[in-house]
């Protein structure tokens, strides 16, 4: 059994910065580990990894309808960029023990990797086209209905 994640909040609505647990090991190496369910703020149903990608180029750049994602970079670093419509934050990805959760109706960039960055994407949901929101001024007016509501 290992320790619970501390988790941090961000300024960007929903967005959750985790501090996974590290078993430290100067013999063997380490090891980071996260549960589902427990640790872990969902089950994941899917995964993918960026990786190799050319300096000064930019991923995601998109929000989820539903879908939440959990990023970890767990090799090298990048720059995570979310946003909610309102409010921005920079994220430096550059540990595998810190993990972001990304909840829908959040705009996401990642940049600035470095050559030996490798990012792993944790996703709540299958992959579903119709889930992605790519443009910005279409995600400005679906996270001002969404402030309305509430
Ligand atoms: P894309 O959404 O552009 O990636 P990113 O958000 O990192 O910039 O996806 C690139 C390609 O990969 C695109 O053709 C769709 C495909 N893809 C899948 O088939 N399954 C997946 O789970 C993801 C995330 C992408």
């Amino acid at each position: 059994m290992t320790t619970p994640p501390q988790i941090l909040s961000s300024r960007v609505r929903g967005v959750r910065l985790y501090e996974m647990p590290c078993i430290v090991d100067p013999e063997r190496g380490h090891l980071t580990v996260g549960e589902a369910p427990g640790a872990l703020p969902f089950v994941p149903r899917r995964y993918f990894i960026t990786f190799g990608i050319p300096s000064g180029q930019k991923r995601g750049q998109h929000a989820h309808k539903c879908c939440m994602q959990f990023l970890i970079c767990t090799h090298g670093q990048c720059r995570l960029r979310v946003d909610d419509g309102v409010q921005q934050e920079d994220i430096c990805l550059d540990r595998p023990t810190l993990g972001v959760l990304v909840p829908p109706l959040v705009w996401a960039t990642e940049d600035r990797h470095s050559a030996d960055a490798a990012l792993l994407v944790l996703a709540s949901q299958p992959y579903e086209p119709g889930d992605y929101i790519r443009d910005y001024a279409e995600f400005l007016t679906m996270t001002r209905r969404t402030r309305t509501c509430v």
